[in-house]
């Protein structure tokens, strides 16, 4: 018998084409229009701050984490978080979340920002950025703009446009 159970582990070189085909396959073309993409791309994400899922050797979620600015705070931005269709529903996008969260705790990092449904996320303890207090360089629904502090009162007096950091930290 095969080890079948689930293990989240830090995302390496070599899993950039299985995870380029997984968000192919979630979000199709029109994921490089995103705003979030579109300030991702700019400096690409942190492997030692992201994470896969697999079931066996089989790669079925990610999460990955991005160096931004909010006006001149740090912080990290992340997504895309995907989890292959047939293993949703059974708390991989929850524990792929929690271990990046984990890990940008444990190397010091104090904010987490991201684009998505604040239903699913506030699971995680992410809460809503009140209008106008963080902007994001493209089209987002303010509805979606959503922030984690991984210290307490991390985010109090943070504000400004999210923007990618290019200084290597
Ligand atoms: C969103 C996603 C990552 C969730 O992964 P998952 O492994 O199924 O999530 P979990 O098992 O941890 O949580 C499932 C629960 O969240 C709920 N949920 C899933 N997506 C949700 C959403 N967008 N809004 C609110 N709740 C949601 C499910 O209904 C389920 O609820 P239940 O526990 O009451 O049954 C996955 O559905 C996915 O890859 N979706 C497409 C890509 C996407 O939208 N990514 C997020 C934006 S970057």
């Amino acid at each position: 018998m095969s080890d079948l159970s689930l293990t989240i582990l830090p995302e390496t070189a070599d899993d950039a084409l299985a995870i380029e085909r997984l968000h192919e396959r979630t979000f199709g073309p029109g994921r490089y229009a995103r705003t979030a993409y579109r300030i991702r791309e700019g400096i690409g994400h942190r492997l030692d701050l992201s994470f896969t899922a697999r079931i066996g050797t089989l790669l079925v979620g990610s999460v990955q984490l991005s160096p931004v600015l909010i006006g001149e705070t740090t912080a990290l931005l992340l997504g895309p978080l995907t989890v292959e269709p047939p293993f949703r529903d059974r708390g991989i996008g929850q524990a792929l979340i929690e271990r990046a969260l984990a890990e940008a705790k444990a190397k010091g990092h104090r904010l987490v920002v991201l684009v998505g449904d604040e239903p699913y996320y506030a699971k995680a303890g992410f809460k809503r950025i009140l209008k106008d207090r963080a902007t994001m360089p493209g089209p987002v629904d303010p509805e979606r703009l959503l922030v984690a502090e991984l210290v307490p009162g991390a985010f109090d007096g943070v504000s400004g446009r999210v923007r990618p950091d290019h200084k290597p930290r």
